[in-house]
């Protein structure tokens, strides 16, 4: 859990980044509509959650420093007994002040005639511009409201900052309470691949196999996936984000999982590939053995001082590598790499940060060189080969396998810690599981 000092914290943090006479606001997320009229799940907008801990829709957050009468402004909605029957329970204004530490907190209703007095005097608004727009021409009427009043001696904001760059680059640092719930988002989707690995059987569809992943998610609290579960079987494993899910598992083919868990909005990603019987194939075996040693180099790369592009270079050099030597490619490894050669069967980044969003947030450059990369990110490494099923020019025995392992990793003062370490990954542990 992350507690309500952690939050007043990340709000102080954050007010410190902001110039004197600044005002930032930050919107919850809404509510989407699924089906005529009912809402897909409600989930929090990460940037607003990671501010407040406030869980619920159409609510908007001010920080204002230095004012006052305080400068943690919430707008939320009132209690409503009739509704809340309905559906569900509200927080209400009231409580908000006690249960998130909110200095000030007033009906949603009242934003229109509350929040432009707030904005009154400061020169600078801190807002994510451009994420929701009927937000942006809502935060314009406000101050188009104060412009109208100039001559009554009321002074608009003059300037818009996008409040992304200092928000992002706090969320790509983890604290001690957010690496613990990391860990166990982890902890949850290694369990679920587990199970999946030791239940698949040739027959059962992929929806069988999803069906096992979310079920244990949910018993251990982890309710919601991180992304749509990708559950391909065959030639399926080729598309990169393949989610239908719907096929039959083959003899003889193999299995690609990739799945995460959300745990207290903490994001896992893990991919694994098997086969479907528990045994793999020489062939098989050629290409897994190939991605995992590239995987293993790539995640050696990570630790403080090297750039974060370092593991997808070296990932990219052990596959191309490889790739020779199993005659999927031919040619010389330093030409192949710099035409690219190898895009053809590895198109994706080996990997992208994590956290509150599975794609975290953060830059990846800055002033146009790979970032560095520092204690307490976290980011995934997840080389892979796609051999297309209909590619004549490649083996027969290897057309229509798709393989890609990805593990989530925190990187040390030391080097790294592997979050996602505990499911098998090596051709034996995968077959002395399945076996078991
Ligand atoms: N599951 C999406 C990804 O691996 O980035
Ligand atoms: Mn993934
Ligand atoms: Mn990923």
């Amino acid at each position: 859990m992350i507690n309500k000092q952690e939050f007043a914290r990340r709000r102080q943090n954050l007010m410190q980044t902001m110039e004197d006479g600044s005002i930032a606001i930050v919107a919850s997320a809404q509510e989407l509509v699924r089906s005529r009229d009912t809402h897909f799940m409600f989930r929090q907008d990460s940037d607003f959650h990671y501010l407040t801990g406030f869980p619920e829709p159409n609510a908007v957050l001010a920080l204002i420093p230095g004012r006052e009468h305080g400068e943690f402004v919430l707008f939320c909605n009132e209690k409503d007994l009739e509704h809340e029957t309905w559906h569900g329970r509200r927080c209400g204004p009231e409580a908000a002040v006690d249960k998130y530490g909110a200095d000030d907190a007033f009906p949603i209703d009242d934003i229109d005639d509350i929040l432009p007095g707030l904005m009154e005097g400061r020169r600078r608004i801190y807002y994510e511009m451009g994420k929701n727009n009927e937000l942006d021409g809502r935060v314009m009427n406000w101050v188009n409201k104060i412009r109208s009043q100039v001559k009554k001696g009321a002074q608009p904001p003059g300037e818009f900052v996008d409040l992304r760059h200092a928000l992002h680059d706090m969320r790509l640092f983890k604290s001690a309470a957010e690496i613990k719930l990391m860990r166990k988002s982890s902890e949850i989707a290694v369990d679920a691949h587990i199970r999946a690995m030791k239940t698949c059987k040739p027959g059962m569809t992929e929806l069988d196999i999803e069906a096992e992943l979310h079920y244990e998610f949910c018993r251990n609290g982890a309710r919601f996936p991180a992304y749509a579960s990708i559950v391909a079987s065959g030639d399926n494993a080729c598309i990169l984000h393949y989610t239908e899910n719907e096929s039959r598992l083959k003899n003889g083919d193999m299995l690609l999982i990739d799945a995460g868990a959300e745990y207290q909005g903490y994001a896992s990603d893990i991919t694994r590939t098997f086969p479907i019987n528990g045994k793999f194939t020489n062939a098989q075996k050629d290409l897994y053995n190939l991605v995992l040693k590239s995987q293993i180099a790539a995640i050696e790369m990570v630790r403080p001082g090297n750039h974060w592009m370092q593991p997808h270079e070296t990932a990219v050099d052990v596959l191309t590598d490889g790739m020779i030597e199993l005659g999927i490619l031919k040619g010389d490894k330093a030409q192949l790499i710099e035409d690219e050669a190898y895009k053809k069967y590895y198109m994706h980044k080996t990997g992208h940060w994590i956290g509150l969003d599975v794609h975290d947030v953060g830059d990846y450059t800055i002033d146009n060189e790979p970032r560095v990369l520092e204690s307490g990110m976290v980011l995934t490494v997840e080389p892979a080969i796609y051999i297309p099923a209909d590619d004549e020019s490649v083996d027969k025995k290897y057309r229509g396998i798709g393989i890609r392992i990805e593990d989530d990793i925190l990187v040390t003062a030391e080097g790294n810690d592997v979050l996602t370490a505990g499911v098998p990954k090596t051709v034996e542990e995968i077959e002395t599981l399945m076996a078991s």
